[in-house]
């Protein structure tokens, strides 16, 4: 396929459609990362060669896709076009659906998913609880589309936003749109995205480059990589758009090296998008010229700041730099250069589309457009959320994550990856927007949401991502380097029960120190974990220092076992499981615990099913 002027993609378009019968039954399984962990690929299989056993493969379409969102659920297909929604599948349960659902027109109700609050089955995806509420423009198309089909993503009215700007739009027509829509870097800082292009448009220099920065380092974050695997010409779209809007001609792709299938999936879209004519010399006949290629990152968190992605293009060591001159005039070697996230490049297509004034009346004042979320830790519905700006964390936490499983209490949410801050139980009604995040000592992030439950200690988790800040942090800076390293040490003594209280006015005063004089964001943002639980959960770091306690009974130093003879039946499971022999007794006796020698393992704690065990 080669399309030559903006007026034949329409033309391939309708050809395309025409050429797809709607009413043809497609089974589109997921094949994200969740669901591949729970052998998506074989339920897939399954469903091709049971479809041909029926001798239907003439009359079926099975589509493997990208992320559905709902990993907690999966493996899941979606079955076009009712869009009846199944979850759990296994292998055995293909016959049955094909069967019962292809060719009897009736739903498998025992696959179906169970709305626990309504009590009752739900059949199509959109009345599925955790879909409910969301408003998902980035992600929504990922059912929709199998990520290895350029014809898919031009189907559903893709690369109609390119044919619209280089049919008829000057790139300050492009850049005006972009800045009136209010879009805002989905990467971090939350830049406008339209100021940035500006820039890069007006500063000096025959030879610009548009970045898009696909190196999410942030552990337990998936959504960039889910819209690399599940719709990589969304981002490519938005890449041509910007490069032109720009002046640009050359682009890179920098992806997480630990993402191989999004690797493979944009190298794929990229040959199909040349091949195509949407990218190389004079696209879509305009006589706009522009190439990406592709690299793989460098493997440190630190790589996906800005400066630091940069040297690493370059081929140099992956440290970030100071930014008094601005990388929209001296970036990638030294020239005018526009890096953005991918979430922020599969925005673009959409605003261009669907006009500034649909985007902006998206959101809230200073946050517009939708955000997607990795939501994970305690919560019910694990996945991938993409809501309108100003949701409340109750209700994504709630209605859609469905709460905190085993009926614990919600304690607190972290947002914004290892730098973000943690927002306790009494802030859960706040609308979710950069500048609502900042306000109370969190960020948005590239959106990571991890929830926690009572059982989880907030001096804990401080230390944990100051650690992980500690082993990532370049070291070019001293008070990156020395301070997150002394701020280790001292949580680690709080959490082991060598606390002072004055080490809290230390902490407080190395944050200060960490928040100014650092030279790039991981520093200047790395006390964000510290100072929110200090703020929020003071209480919890004084029961540590002053009573030796941890509260949330994680602290290992800081907790006793004891038997409660009382509870204790002297069945003498404790007993057969200690690793350290420290329990003894008689059969139906209470049993008793030699703290003297209790390695606090807490097997006895998990095995006892009296609740004779204690743990303070
Ligand atoms: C330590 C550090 C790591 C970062 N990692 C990422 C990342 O993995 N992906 C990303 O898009 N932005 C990351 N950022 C933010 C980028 O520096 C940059 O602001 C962003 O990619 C710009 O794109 P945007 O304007 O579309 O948000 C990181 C920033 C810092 C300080
Ligand atoms: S703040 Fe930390 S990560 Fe950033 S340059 Fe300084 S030492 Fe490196
Ligand atoms: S915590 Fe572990 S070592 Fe201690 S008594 Fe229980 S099982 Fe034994
Ligand atoms: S990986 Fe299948 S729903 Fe996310």
């Amino acid at each position: 396929m080669k399309v030559t002027s903006v007026n034949e993609l329409e033309a391939i378009r309708s050809e395309i459609l025409a050429g797809k019968d709607l009413d043809k039954p497609c089974i589109a399984v997921c094949g994200g990362p969740g669901c591949l962990a729970n052998q998506c690929l074989e339920v897939r299989d399954a469903f091709v060669n049971e479809i041909a056993a029926k001798g239907l493969t003439d009359k079926v379409d099975v589509r493997t896709t990208g992320c559905h969102g709902f990993c907690e659920c999966g493996p899941i297909a979606l079955i076009y076009p009712q869009e009846i929604f199944y979850q759990g599948l296994s292998i055995d349960d293909i016959p049955e659906i094909i069967e019962e659902t292809i060719i009897n027109n009736k739903t498998v109700d025992r696959l179906l998913y169970t709305d626990d609050k309504a009590g009752q089955l739900v059949e199509t995806e959109g009345e599925v609880p955790f879909y409910k509420k969301q408003m998902r423009l980035i992600l929504g198309n990922n059912s929709k589309i199998d990520p290895h089909s350029i014809e898919d993503y031009i189907a559903i009215g893709g690369y109609s936003a390119l044919a619209k700007v280089l049919g008829g739009m000057q790139p300050m027509d492009v850049v005006d749109e972009i800045k009136n829509s209010g879009i805002r870097g989905r990467g971090g800082g939350g830049f406008p995205t339209g100021r940035k292009w500006e820039s890069t448009r007006n500063a000096q220099g025959d030879i610009k480059y548009v970045i898009c920065n696909a190196d999410e380092g942030d552990p337990g974050a998936f959504m960039d990589r889910s819209i690399l695997e599940g719709n990589p010409h969304s981002v490519l779209e938005g890449m041509i758009i910007g490069a032109y809007a720009i002046g640009s001609n050359e682009g890179y792709v920098y992806v997480r090296n630990e993402y191989p299938l999004a690797l493979k999936n944009i190298n794929l879209a990229i040959k199909q998008a040349r091949e195509a004519g949407l990218l190389g010399d004079n696209i879509l006949g305009s006589g706009f010229n522009f190439d990406l290629k592709v690299n793989r990152g460098g493997g440190a968190f630190v790589c996906g700041e800005s400066t630091a992605l940069m040297a690493s293009l370059e081929g140099k060591p992956g440290e970030p730099r100071a930014k008094y001159i601005h990388t929209s005039d001296k970036g990638l070697w030294d020239r005018p250069s526009s890096l953005n996230n991918v979430e922020t490049w599969a925005n673009i297509p959409l605003i261009i589309n669907n006009g500034a004034d649909w985007y902006s009346a998206i959101g809230t004042e200073s946050s517009k457009g939708t955000k997607v979320f990795s939501l994970v830790g305690k919560i019910n519905n694990t996945g991938l959320v993409e809501v309108p700006m100003g949701m409340t964390l109750r209700e994504i936490i709630f209605d859609i994550g469905g709460g905190i499983p085993d009926g614990k209490a919600f304690k607190a949410v972290q947002t914004g990856g290892p730098s973000g801050g943690c927002i306790p139980e009494s802030l859960i009604d706040l609308p979710v927007d950069y500048d609502r995040l900042t306000e109370v000592g969190s960020m948005m992030g590239s959106g990571g949401m991890i929830v926690m439950d009572e059982d989880t200690c907030m001096v804990d988790v401080a230390r944990y991502f100051i650690n992980f800040l500690m082993e990532e942090s370049c070291g070019k800076c001293v008070p990156c380097r020395e301070g997150l390293l002394r701020m280790g040490e001292i949580l680690t003594d709080i959490t082991e029960g060598r606390g002072r209280m004055e080490d809290l006015d230390l902490i407080q005063d190395l944050s200060e120190v960490l928040k100014d004089a650092s030279l790039c964001g991981l520093g200047q943002t790395a006390p964000n974990p510290v100072m929110s639980t200090l703020k929020y959960f003071r209480d919890e770091y004084e029961a540590h220092i002053k009573d030796h306690k941890c509260p949330a009974g994680v602290c290992t130093e800081l907790i006793t076992y004891n038997i409660d003879a009382g509870n204790c039946t002297g069945c003498g499971l404790c007993l057969k499981k200690c690793p350290a022999e420290a329990i003894t007794g008689e059969t139906k006796q209470p049993h008793v615990l030699d703290t003297g020698k209790c390695i606090k393992c807490g097997i006895c704690y998990d095995v006892c099913k009296f609740d004779a065990v204690r743990k303070e």
